[in-house]
């Protein structure tokens, strides 16, 4: 099974504590953990956000430490995405506009912006937002905001994911649809690396890693044809096991 990620003895002083671990292409992983056990760290780390300290991380093939910088800048705009746990999100821009930033740098041409838009509203469409595109960012709720996040994070129709707890600001049921939507994304290819801290979200994933003091401390994978509900009750346990 091709590889989507490596990741081999990753170290962060003080935070990340030797971790090692792969994805495949299309699964979709989720990592649980307590509150300031490394999960957003790590997230930044192996999706290039941060610079690597210690051990090597494989992605899409290449390995991200031996980059230069501008590689790796176009290699995140145009092969990843990153749904973040603060949104980051531009308070002089619309909705729209902040899903198209980081489309905009990657285009050459009026016709690419054109299409980049079409997409933007077809994914707004999809996460039941593209009435609200050109609202102010304050004038909408934290989960309109949070769908927004997810298109932006879309945009360029990244192979690989990475969402730090993407329905964290979302109530239960849109949570639901939002995952759903993410299962469809990863059974068309798209590889997607999540943190959560909800076990039903976690239910729609292939497998779990639970991380605690920057070191990964459990995996739990699940066997084909298992149903959801069955699934949240092994993640249940298998929390329970280990202290959560
Ligand atoms: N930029 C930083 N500099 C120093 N320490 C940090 C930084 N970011 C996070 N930390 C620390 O690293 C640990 C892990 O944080 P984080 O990755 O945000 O955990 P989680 O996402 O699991 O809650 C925490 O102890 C946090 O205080
Ligand atoms: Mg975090």
């Amino acid at each position: 099974m091709e590889k989507a990620l490596e990741v081999h003895n990753l170290v962060r002083s003080g935070i990340l504590d030797n971790i090692s671990f792969d994805v495949k292409k299309g699964e979709l992983l989720a990592i649980m953990g307590p509150s300031g056990s490394g999960k957003s760290t790590l997230l930044y780390h192996v999706s290039g956000l941060e610079h690597i300290e210690g051990g090597q991380v494989i992605l899409g093939g290449t390995s991200i430490g031996e980059m230069t910088e501008d590689e790796l800048a176009d290699f995140r705009l145009t092969k990843t995405g990153f749904v973040f746990q603060q949104m980051n999100m531009m308070a002089s821009l619309d909705l729209l506009d902040n899903i198209l930033l980081p489309a905009y740098h990657a285009c050459r041409t009026k016709a690419e912006k054109r299409q980049k838009k079409e997409r933007a509203l077809a994914l707004m469409k999809k996460m039941q937002i593209d009435s609200l595109a050109h609202r102010e960012i304050s004038q909408v709720s934290g989960g309109q905001l949070q769908r927004a996040c997810i298109c932006r994070s879309l945009i360029n129709d990244p192979e690989i994911l990475f969402a730090d707890e993407p329905t964290g600001a979302l109530s239960r049921s849109s949570a639901m649809d939002i995952m759903a939507e993410l299962r469809r994304l990863s059974g068309e290819g798209t590889t997607i690396l999540m943190v959560t801290h909800d076990s039903k979200v976690a239910s729609f994933c292939d497998r779990v890693l639970y991380l605690l003091d920057g070191m990964i401390k459990g995996e739990l994978t699940f066997t084909d044809g298992e149903s959801q509900p069955e699934k949240e009750e092994q993640i249940l346990a298998w929390l329970q096991e280990l202290g959560w």
